[in-house]
């Protein structure tokens, strides 16, 4: 799970999908980072704990970090928030990127839209209560296949 900054979208994403993992019993290896070196060693943004939390997800013993190239080799799948997150992530991938692991996050949602996931940054907490909302439906999406639990 990537974004800009790995503060306030990429943690709730991997707090979500790993919650999800856990739960139907899939021992998957979920992490998350930022294309930039703003934030490297911080635990994610105070809303992002905040709304996590009251959804029941504690990632508070998450630390930002950034995106490394080897992170395509080691990785399965990497899901980018924006289209930003995406072209920083082949840019930094250099000699090895490889299209067909990296992808939207809400295309699994919105296929062909092209769809990004809004920065809460600037605003309030009802932008992350939405950012929450959109990447709870993505994640639900990702995993359906692998437990096939239908909803
Ligand atoms: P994120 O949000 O990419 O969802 O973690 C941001 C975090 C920090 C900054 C921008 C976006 N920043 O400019 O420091």
């Amino acid at each position: 799970m990537v974004c800009l900054g790995n503060i306030c979208r990429s943690p709730l994403a991997e707090g979500i999908l790993a919650e999800k993992a856990a739960k139907a019993g899939l021992a998957w290896f979920v992490d998350s980072a930022g294309t930039s070196d703003y934030h490297i060693g911080e635990p994610p943004h105070p809303l992002s704990q905040k709304v996590s939390l009251l959804n029941g997800i504690d990632i508070s013993t998450q630390r930002c970090r950034q995106f490394v190239e080897n992170d395509i080799i080691k990785f399965d799948k990497i899901y980018a928030m924006d289209g930003a997150n995406y072209l920083d992530i082949k840019q930094l991938c250099g000699k090895n990127w490889q299209s067909d692991k990296v992808k939207l996050i809400l295309e699994e949602l919105h296929p062909g839209k092209n769809m990004e996931v809004p920065d809460p940054w600037y605003g309030g907490e009802d932008g992350f209560h939405q950012v929450f909302k959109l990447l709870d439906d993505a994640c639900e999406r990702i995993i359906q296949p692998y437990t096939g639990a239908l909803k």
